[in-house]
């Protein structure tokens, strides 16, 4: 049997069921022995589509086929209840196929309408008003219906539904001068609770404490998504990590978000002072900041290395290197690690500060 994920690279053809022979056009990304891919069709009227691909193996009790179902019934779920409870923009539909090979592994493909570029190569390349544009408005209609539609009303700052809101899960089409944003990442799927009343992070499931916290800040909770965007950004336009900082805090102010629950408020703590200045902040200070502050504190650290290179051009090119270092999934990071990540915080304070007025 041809193996897909074997196989796969530009004008490769494979066929896939019930789909037919198609022809590779583009490869996204091979993350975690993984691919997804553009590819059209070779019979009838050449439709195109992104493929995703999941290897899974059994689990348990289940045979590598059942969990399969069940990772495309949670993917189902929470692109529906994205569409249909929350209003925010999805692909129109999702197909799945699946191939069991010789070893036992599933592979599951899930394929979807192309719904554009990611609005990471334009957050990059764009100059700086119509980046910021970009950025509103993806906040707008992303961001807005989630959180209008997905607040608890017992527990507002908390979602029903999770998002990983980051530049490159939210693809955008221009039609006659208007740009449509869809967000198009459904997995791991944060469709809310699972019937054993734990909420849907990653897959598989993490299980530590602290691993979990912090997912449920960074995908469920308003501040937590604010952040990771905010980082995310930063991270592409350091030099406009101020100007990020502004346009969502008047998305916070206009829409009223801040009424029920503090959000505002909530995401400055995490800069320790209202607005970036801590990136000003001496290295003996920053030393001191940051002395106490291990993985649980990681959004923290990354905030603060986005606010030293904002106002330290020069440190810029670390920026990178702490995010990758500070990617975590379902295993929390280790003292070696965070302490890795401080050396480069300090090493990023060494620098000395660009202007004062920012
Ligand atoms: N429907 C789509 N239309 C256009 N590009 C897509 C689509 N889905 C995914 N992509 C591209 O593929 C990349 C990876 O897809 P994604 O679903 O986010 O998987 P993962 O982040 O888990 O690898 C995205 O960052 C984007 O570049
Ligand atoms: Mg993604």
């Amino acid at each position: 049997m041809e193996h897909i994920l074997n196989i796969l690279s530009v004008g490769n053809e494979v066929s896939i069921v019930p789909i037919g022979r198609i022809r590779v056009l583009q490869v996204f990304g091979d993350a975690y022995n993984r691919k997804v891919f553009y590819a059209t069709t070779l019979e009838g009227s050449n439709l195109k589509y992104v493929f995703k691909t999941f290897p899974i193996n059994n689990a348990g009790c289940k045979s590598s086929e059942e969990v399969a179902h069940d990772v495309e019934m949670a993917i189902r779920h929470y692109r529906n209840k994205l569409d249909d409870k929350e209003s925010v923009p999805v692909v129109k539909e999702i197909g799945f196929s699946s191939i069991t090979l010789e070893d036992g592994t599933t592979i599951l493909i899930q394929y979807e309408p192309y719904a554009g570029e990611t609005v990471t190569d334009p957050i990059v390349n764009y100059r700086a008003e119509l980046v910021l544009t970009i950025v509103n408005e993806m906040l707008e209609q992303i961001i807005k219906p989630l959180f209008l539609n997905a607040s608890i009303v017992s527990n507002p700052e908390r979602l029903s539904t999770g998002m990983d809101f980051i530049p490159r899960n939210v693809t955008v089409i221009t039609i006659d001068g208007h740009r449509f944003y869809t967000y198009v990442d459904y997995f791991p799927a944060k469709g809310g609770k699972l019937p054993c009343g734990a909420w849907a992070l990653e897959y598989p499931e993490p299980t530590n404490e602290i691993v979990r916290k912090l997912g449920m800040f960074r995908s469920y909770n308003m501040a937590g998504i604010l952040i990771n965007f905010w980082t995310h950004l930063s991270s592409l336009r350091p030099e406009l990590g101020g100007k990020f900082y502004k346009v969502i805090a008047y998305f916070i102010r206009r829409n009223n978000f801040n009424e029920k629950y503090d959000l505002e408020k909530v995401i400055d703590d995490y800069t320790l002072k209202k607005d970036l200045s801590i990136g000003k902040t001496s290295a003996e200070e920053i030393e001191k900041i940051i002395q106490n502050w291990d993985f649980e504190d990681i959004f923290r650290l990354r905030m603060l290395a986005c606010c030293l290179a904002f106002y330290r051009n020069n440190s810029r090119y670390l920026l990178l290197v702490l995010f990758k270092k500070s990617h975590f999934q379902d295993s929390p990071l280790g003292l070696d690690k965070i302490n890795e990540i401080k050396e480069i915080i300090l090493k990023m304070a060494s620098y000395q500060v660009d202007s004062d007025d920012k």
